[in-house]
């Protein structure tokens, strides 16, 4: 069966930001409708750039950029809502614009770390004040333009954080220097390409390094298809592996960039059938092509630190998986999961325990215990996408019987995934 998933939520994110800041009218088309991509342009809006209502069908949208120096006070604060990356990539954005505001989003927003892209960002020249407790959001910022040029090296490996410091060098004209732990997610240096600004990145000593020296004043409008997102596609995938859809999957469109698609290995590891075929051509600088995956027997895997980047946010998911295989299925070097949406170790370790799976928690991950008992009990979405969706792919493997208290919660990156699952289930129990 064909399926397309909703774009990509990073990308839609990034297509939005560099098409604000452009000179003049940016096409772009594949956007996520979801949640996660509203707060984005609303905020985009308030800060003065002509973006229309979002398609729900991934229909082009021309975006009307203000330029680089061109974003103006907004009248209230930007509530990001649910998306860290949305609050992290604009406080980057907004260091570099003559521009005060305060940035606030949701409860679990509020409760994530903003200190790791404020310190450079203070380090850089821009102001913020921590309106409730340190650290945290509602911030109030206040831009600089110019802003000073930064070699910073980043405890974590993460894409928001190394995207918000080049968005910041971009818009306050800055050189940007940064080296991470292990290469994070490169869509930002994609598609600053597309539109004329350069990046150089090579792994070092210390892992990997990214660098923007002398950024343009300007940058040239957007062309951009947003593939389907492979974070979405995974859940789908995970569904066909355990046998949740009625027939084999083909995902097609899909975004496949090398540094998002360890779940793939991970999902071939633990003996799935999958396969993935890359498209010829090389549209936006942005690998996308057909995964498909049928019904498989698990076996357990280990996923550590080196991979742990290149498949964030499919973490959850593995552990539902290795709920299914045989085995024991471990993640470590995963520390970073407790600083999502959700603390995704603990969210995930709670509704295992729930279903009665045997699973061990660590500070940096777990270890699941695969069975194929029947699965039954009501466990918690904690605010958060991924885990609503990835306990509603255990729940539609057969025998299994799971309700997910918040459904709802998967619509910031994924709206209409549980009428999907349903579409595709393999019998009453999806
Ligand atoms: C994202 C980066 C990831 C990921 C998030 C989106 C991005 O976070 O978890 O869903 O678009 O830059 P980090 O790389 O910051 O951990």
């Amino acid at each position: 069966m064909r399926v397309h998933v909703p774009g990509d939520k990073s990308l839609t994110q990034r297509a939005l930001i560099l098409s604000a800041l452009a000179e003049g009218e940016s096409r772009i088309s594949g956007l996520l409708f979801g949640g996660d991509a509203e707060s984005t342009a609303n905020a985009l809006r308030a800060l003065g750039a002509g973006i229309p209502q979002i398609p729900s069908d991934g229909s082009e949208i021309t975006v009307q950029g203000v330029g680089l120096g061109g974003l103006r006070s907004p009248g209230s604060q930007l509530d990001l809502g649910n998306s860290g990356t949305g609050a992290r990539l604009l406080l980057g954005v907004l260091s570099g614009s003559a521009v005060e505001t305060t940035i606030t989003g949701d409860e679990s927003l509020r409760s994530r770390p903003m200190r790791r892209v404020t310190e450079p960002l203070s380090a850089m020249g821009a102001r913020f004040d921590f309106l409730a407790e340190d650290g945290l959001l509602p911030i109030r910022l206040r831009g600089k333009r110019p802003l000073q040029e930064i070699d910073w090296s980043t405890p974590v490996a993460s894409a928001q954080v190394k995207s918000s410091i080049l968005l910041a060098g971009l818009t306050g004209g800055a050189s940007a220097l940064i080296t991470e732990p292990e290469q994070s997610r490169d869509h930002t240096e994609r598609i600053f390409r597309q539109v004329g600004v350069s990046t150089e990145s090579r792994a070092v000593a210390d892992g990997w390094r990214v660098e923007m020296h002398n950024p343009p004043n300007r940058i040239s409008e957007l062309d951009f298809r947003v593939p389907g997102d492979v974070s979405s596609a995974a859940f789908l995938l995970a569904s066909a592996v355990l046998g949740g859809t009625a027939a084999s999957l083909d995902i097609v469109g899909v975004g496949l960039n090398p540094t998002r698609t360890a779940f793939l290995d991970v999902l071939e590891r633990m003996g799935a059938e999958i396969t993935v075929e890359t498209d010829a051509d090389d549209e936006n600088l942005e690998a996308k092509g057909t995964v498909s995956a049928s019904l498989s027997s698990l076996t357990g895997t280990h996923v550590g630190a080196a991979e742990v980047p290149r498949m964030i946010d499919e973490l959850p998911l593995v552990a539902v998986l290795g709920a299914r295989a045989q085995g024991e299925t471990s993640i470590r070097g995963a520390q970073e999961l407790r600083a999502k949406e959700s603390d995704r170790i603990d969210a995930v370790v709670r509704n295992l325990r729930v279903l009665g799976v045997d699973v061990e928690e660590h500070e940096d991950g777990l270890i699941v215990l695969g069975s194929d008992r029947p699965l039954k009990g009501r466990v918690e979405a904690f605010d958060d996408h991924r885990i609503a969706m990835a306990f509603g792919v255990l729940g539609a493997a057969p025998g299994n019987d799971i309700e997910v208290d918040d459904p709802h919660a998967s619509g910031v990156s994924f709206p209409g995934f549980w009428e999907l699952l349903r579409e595709l289930g393999a019998g009453s129990h999806a």
